[in-house]
């Protein structure tokens, strides 16, 4: 198994290219299923959960041919309706077959994604909403089965704003009968993309980045050209990483306006911040990063996804911060790892208290979820001496050649290949 290994302390200097975003290319990926032909995606970035959807839509008939970031994928042949438990158990999201899958052929048999580290995930509100549509749902050996004649358009109330349940109605509806109206929809930036993207198709979708869409359901879809958007969670940990390292680094395929609550808060805590004319963001750490509070909320809010990385920044503040984790319920697994790099950290139900030390120190550390590896990526940069982090296949479940990327940016940062 590979392991990062990181030799601390090293200033990060220089410039470094977003890749196209994961929770982005994904549902877009599973939007092929909707219309037959040959759909083009590019900047689509290279990492094991596309693989995991490229081996999924390959299982449902698909064939998919890659070069470098661009994807074809030629859904035209597309017979299988099932999404086995092997791959959704590696891979959430996969979930997001349902709602294409009942569009176009009447019928799903997805795998329940069972258990999961960063809390239970529930898929109920996904099933909820295509049952508003006029799906009938049961359960069968630890599958969901779907089956709907024709999806009809409907109102339908999130409990809560979920992003992939928005996702798989979005599309889902795109072709029903009918206009379906989704209140207390999520209003990710991932969610206006995949609805640009449908409209692209012929869907006809407005309110998209609102809590309110609305959805007119046409007869049928055409194939998908797109560009995947910039990853604003990696583009988010960059700039944490110049943060705790005193760095001076810039950034190109950034969007800004994706990431305004993190530079809002990594602005309070002194970082310099600037939007250069060349459509480059320039992140320059201060000596001593400022301790504030954040609690992550549903977009526009801070995001869940960068609650790991800002609790690593926070771990050497100059004072004490308080992080309020509201989206996931177990998602701080990360804190005994950064514990054993010297952070001092207290977790009281979903609040951690987090006072700032002197310094962290390298130590061998296990990444346990996607975005708590990257945390500890971010420790080991700006920590004494050496720090190894293993099972980094979390890590490269969402980072594009991560250890590349910060070694062109002045960090000492190797992957080594362990024998099983
Ligand atoms: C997506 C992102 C993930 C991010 C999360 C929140 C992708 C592939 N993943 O995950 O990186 O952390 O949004 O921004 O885009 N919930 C229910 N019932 C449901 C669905 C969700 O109770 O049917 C709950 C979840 O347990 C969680 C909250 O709603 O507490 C938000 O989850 P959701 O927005 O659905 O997250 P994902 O789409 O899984």
């Amino acid at each position: 198994m590979d392991k990062i290994v990181i030799h601390g302390g090293n200033r990060l200097k220089g410039e470094v290219k977003v890749s196209g975003a994961k929770n982005s290319a994904l549902p877009l990926l599973f939007a092929t299923i909707l219309a037959p032909g040959i759909h083009r995606l590019s900047n689509v970035p290279a990492l094991r959960d596309i693989a995991t959807v490229e081996k999924l839509l390959t299982i449902l008939g698909a064939e998919i041919s890659r070069k470098d970031n661009e994807f074809s994928v030629e859904a035209t042949r597309i017979s299988s309706v099932e999404a086995p438990y092997d791959l959704v158990r590696t891979m959430r999201a996969s979930v997001l077959v349902l709602g294409p899958l009942l569009a176009r052929f009447g019928h799903a048999r997805v795998s329940l994604p069972g258990g999961c580290a960063i809390g239970a995930r529930p898929i109920n509100l996904h099933l909820k909403g295509l049952e508003a549509l006029g799906a009938r749902i049961s359960l069968d050996h630890g599958y969901v089965e779907a089956r709907a004649r024709r999806l009809k358009g409907a109102h339908i109330h999130f409990d809560l704003p979920t992003v992939g349940g928005t996702e798989n109605i979005m599309m889902a509806a795109s072709l029903a009968r009918g206009t379906t109206i989704l209140e207390n929809a999520a209003c990710e930036p991932e969610i206006t993309e995949l609805a640009e993207a449908l409209n692209s198709m012929g869907a006809r979708i407005e309110g998209a980045g609102t809590d309110r869409i609305r959805i007119e359901g046409v007869q049928e879809l055409k194939p998908l050209e797109f560009t995947v958007m910039p990853d604003r969670v990696e583009a988010g940990t960059f700039m944490i990483a110049a943060a705790m390292t005193r760095g001076d680094i810039r950034m190109s395929g950034v969007r800004p306006g994706h990431l305004e609550a993190l530079i809002s808060k990594l602005r309070e805590t002194g970082v310099e911040i600037n939007f250069e004319e060349n459509g480059k963001l320039r992140v320059k750490g201060p000596r001593k990063v400022a301790s504030v509070n954040i609690k992550t909320l549903p977009h526009p809010g801070f995001p869940t996804d960068m609650q790991a990385q800002f609790m690593a920044l926070m771990a050497m503040g100059a004072g004490t911060s308080v992080i309020t984790e509201s989206v996931f319920e177990n998602r701080f697994m990360h804190v005994c790892e950064l514990q054993r790099m010297g952070a001092d950290i207290t977790i009281e139900g979903n609040t951690a208290t987090v006072k700032g030390v002197k310094g962290l120190l390298g130590a061998p550390v296990m990444a346990t979820d996607l975005r708590a590896s990257a945390s500890l990526v971010l420790a080991g940069l700006a920590a004494e001496n050496t720090t190894e982090v293993s099972r980094i296949y979390h890590l490269d479940r969402g980072y594009e050649r991560i250890e590349e990327k910060l070694r062109g940016l002045g960090a000492h940062i190797e992957r080594v290949s362990e024998p099983m």
